[in-house]
């Protein structure tokens, strides 16, 4: 069983969504036409590239995990999306077939460097290529103070040297490669959640997952239920989702303004 096995049935509903108007934003910025090749690389239940589909002309998802790649056989279904999948590791890709763009969502720190900048260099489209590192996360300000505890709780179930890996820096992972940032963006949308939801998103995340969690997943939901209690107004927490492009692009070429 993979490390996301027993979070696929809370990914797609309760992680922080990318919001429409992410993928307008971003589209608009790398200038896509709309018969581009997108490839989601560790795509989940297929957020990104359901997202990005009305922008381009073909979508690809790639995903180890076979509950994430049926997750995103439904959602692609549901959305009336066409998405074809493949089931592996970017890292053993054997294609050689290009790609306009590839989007890494919230899975960068996932991959072996090396061996994936080794594909990426040898599915990018030359010259025009796209390598979009994405996220969405949950901002903690004034009105959102119910983040901080929520992220405390998380963090005393999730010690371990593991977690160093959450750590990793975008810029830092392409440094010495034959990519360079080219731009970023991003884009934040004010939403309404509950407790319920919450306690699912902690369990759509790998480190608190159902399978990690086992015995102690009644009592980790018990601390997150006690720890946003106070924030709850009428029944729900306000949250301000923050979701973000860092874009890149081979070393000789610079981004549309
Ligand atoms: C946190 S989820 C991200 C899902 C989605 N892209 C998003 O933005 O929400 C990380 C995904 O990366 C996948 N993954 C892990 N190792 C991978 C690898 N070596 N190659 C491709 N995908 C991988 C996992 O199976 C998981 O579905």
């Amino acid at each position: 069983m993979g490390r996301f096995a027993s979070t696929v049935e809370f990914y797609a509903r309760y992680r922080e969504p990318y919001p429409p108007k992410f993928f307008k934003k971003v589209a608009e910025q790398i200038a896509l036409r709309g018969d581009e090749s997108l490839l989601d690389v560790g795509c989940g239940p297929g957020l990104l590239a359901i997202g990005f589909a009305p922008f381009v002309g073909r979508c690809t998802g790639l995903d180890p995990e076979t509950g994430m790649i049926a997750a995103a056989k439904i959602a692609a279904a549901e959305a009336g999306v066409e998405f074809s999948l493949i089931h592996g590791r970017i890292e053993e890709l054997p294609t050689t077939q290009a790609y306009d763009v590839i989007t890494i969502g919230r899975a960068l720190h996932w991959l072996e460097r090396d061996a994936t900048l080794a594909v990426l260099e040898r599915i990018l489209a030359p010259d025009s290529g796209r390598i979009l590192i994405c996220r969405a996360t949950s901002a903690e300000t004034p009105e959102t103070a119910w983040v901080k505890s929520y992220r405390e709780v998380r963090r005393a179930w999730t010690a371990g040297p593991e977690e160093r890996r959450y750590g990793i820096d975008e810029k830092e992972w392409f440094t010495g490669s034959c990519f360079r940032v080219l731009g970023e963006t991003s884009v934040a949308e004010r939403r309404q959640v509950t407790i319920a939801d919450l306690i699912a998103r902690a369990l759509s995340k790998s480190n608190t997952s159902p399978e990690i969690l086992a015995e102690g997943q009644a009592r980790f939901e018990a601390e997150i239920a006690a720890a946003l209690e106070p924030f709850v107004r009428d029944g729900v927490l306000v949250e301000q989702v923050v979701a973000r492009a860092t874009m890149f692009g081979y070393l000789a070429h610079t981004m549309t303004p």
